[in-house]
C-alpha cells in the first residue's frame, strides 16, 4: 500500500503492526476497510499472470498464494514477516496445498536471474517505491516476463465515501512520485489498466520485460 499523507509515519507504524504483531487481524481488517471486496480486488491479478513460473512478493496471509497453488499454478512466495508466514502455513495445511515460500525482502531476492515469468504483488508495501526492489524484479524476470502490481483508486465525488476511503488509504503524493520514478528507472515497459466501474476501481500496473533479441543472419 502506497502512503500519501503527512500522517504517513503514523500509518506506516500501524501497517507494520498489522503485518507483524497483529497479523492475525489482517484478513478481518482488510475485509472491513474494503467492505468485503478485498479478495475480489486481489484476485484481479490472476487475469494478468503470464507464463508458468510465478513469484508473489509480500503475500501477507497467503490468500492468493493458496488460491494459485490450489489451481495447480507453479507459484513461489516471498514475504518479510514471520507472523504472516505462520498464518500462511496454517492456511496451506487447511487447504491441503503447498507452495515454496521464503522469508526475505523484495530488495534482496534469493533467486537466480531470469527465474520467473510473472512477479506479482497485490496491495504492495513500501518496497514498490524502492529502486533496489525494482532492480531485483528486473533481474529475476525472464525475457518476455511481466511484473504486476494491484492496488485500488477512488472514483467517486461522494464526500462521505471519499472521507472513509481516505481514512483507510491515506494519500501520499511523495510515495506516489517515488513509485513513478522507480518504474521510470526500471528497464520495463510500463502500462496501466483500470478494472471495474464502481466507486473504487482496481488499478493494475504492468511492467513488461523485453523478449530476448532474436539473432538475425
Ligand atoms: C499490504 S500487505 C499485502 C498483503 C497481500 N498481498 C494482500 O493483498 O493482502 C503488504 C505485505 O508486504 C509485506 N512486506 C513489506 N515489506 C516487504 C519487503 N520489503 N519485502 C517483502 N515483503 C514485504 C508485509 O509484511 C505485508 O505482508
Amino acid at each position: 500500500m502506497i502512503l500519501r499523507h503527512p500522517i504517513s509515519t503514523l500509518y506506516t507504524f500501524l501497517y507494520r503492526q498489522l503485518y507483524t504483531r497483529f497479523a492475525w487481524a489482517y484478513d478481518g481488517v482488510s475485509w472491513l476497510v474494503s467492505l468485503g471486496h478485498w479478495d475480489d480486488w486481489r484476485r484481479v491479478a490472476l487475469d494478468f499472470v503470464t507464463g508458468a513460473d510465478v513469484l508473489e512478493v509480500g503475500f501477507g496471509t497467503g490468500e492468493l498464494l493458496s488460491e494459485m497453488a490450489a489451481k495447480g499454478m507453479s507459484v513461489t512466495g516471498l514475504e518479510a514477516s514471520a507472523a504472516m508466514h505462520t498464518i500462511t502455513t496454517r492456511k496451506l495445511i487447511v487447504g491441503r496445498v503447498s507452495a515454496p515460500r521464503v522469508q526475505g525482502f523484495a530488495q534482496q531476492l534469493p533467486f537466480t536471474d531470469a527465474a520467473f515469468d510473472t512477479i506479482l504483488a497485490t496491495f504492495p508495501a513500501g518496497f514498490v517505491t524502492d529502486p533496489a526492489a525494482h532492480k531485483e524484479f528486473s533481474r529475476v524476470l525472464r525475457p518476455g516476463g511481466r511484473l504486476l502490481f494491484v492496488d485500488v483508486a477512488l472514483s467517486t465525488d461522494n464526500p462521505l465515501f471519499r472521507f472513509f476511503y481516505r481514512l483507510a488509504f491515506p494519500p501520499s503524493p511523495q510515495a506516489a512520485a517515488r513509485f513513478a520514478e522507480a518504474l521510470d528507472e526500471s528497464s520495463l515497459r510500463i502500462s496501466r489498466r483500470v478494472v471495474g466501474n464502481g466507486p473504487v476501481r482496481v488499478v493494475v500496473t504492468l511492467g513488461e520485460k523485453a523478449a530476448a533479441d532474436v539473432a538475425t543472419v
